[in-house]
């Protein structure tokens, strides 16, 4: 496995005025106008608290709600469909925590491929577009957590999570980690990601260094 490059993070305390919106994303968010002045700041006090996986231990990861739970940051996983968009999700294939399973219209995009020099076989998320990724539920990954709240979520994209931090009435940091970037380079179009990034929200302060940082990674 190679940690190093899947395991790039990045801090994006998020304290800017944002605007969003694209005709292009089919559940992209809508222009908002948020006023970070009436915001309680981070707090010092003590340490962080953040929320892995979002709020992983009671409803499915990578869907939270961990702000009202007062997390301080919340970190989501990122890699992308194939047509581009940047969702939050921990792994390359949709097995193991979503419904992907009971939908037989995708019977057929089972593949395997090689991630980090192992091969691995299932459905990825590589194959799939936004459109058919929001048409899953997922579920929580062991059976040890809660399992109440299985099959009422979506997989959000990384434009809903920032809006979940943003929509706080306090400063919410995000911390998102990137997976496998090597391989979502492979197999999805470069262009179109970084594009779709910049046009549908992203102005934040460090985004176009956490980006191209990101992109030198596929080397
Ligand atoms: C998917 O199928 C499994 C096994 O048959 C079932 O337990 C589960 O409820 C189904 N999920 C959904 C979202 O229909
Ligand atoms: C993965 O499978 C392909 C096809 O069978 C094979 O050529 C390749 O060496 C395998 N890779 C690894 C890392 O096992």
């Amino acid at each position: 496995m190679n940690v190093i490059q899947s395991r790039f993070y990045a801090w994006i305390v998020v304290l800017v005025l944002i605007w969003g919106g694209s005709e292009a994303n089919p559940v992209g968010p809508r222009r908002r106008h948020l006023d970070v002045h009436h915001k309680k700041p981070l707090q010092t006090f003590r340490p962080y608290n953040v929320a892995h996986r979002g709020s992983s231990g009671q409803i499915p990861e990578e869907t939270t709600r961990a702000i009202e739970e007062g997390a301080d940051f919340i970190e989501a996983d990122i890699v992308a469909s194939k047509d581009g968009y940047l969702i939050c999700f921990h792994d390359v294939t949709l097995d193991a925590t979503t419904d992907i399973a009971n939908h037989t219209e995708f019977a057929n995009r089972k593949r395997t491929y090689e991630v980090e020099r192992v091969n691995m076989t299932g459905f990825f998320v590589v194959d799939f577009t936004l459109e058919e990724l929001k048409s899953l539920r997922v579920k929580q990954r062991y059976d040890f957590r809660d399992q109440q709240f299985n099959w009422e979520y979506q997989i959000i994209t990384f434009d809903e999570y920032i809006l979940i931090a943003l929509d706080a009435n306090r400063v919410v940091g995000i911390y998102p980690e990137i997976k496998n970037p090597v391989f979502i380079n492979e197999h999805v179009s470069h262009s179109y990601t970084w594009q779709t990034l910049k046009d549908n929200l992203l102005y934040l302060r460090n985004v176009e260094a956490f980006y191209s940082e990101l992109h030198n990674m596929t080397v």
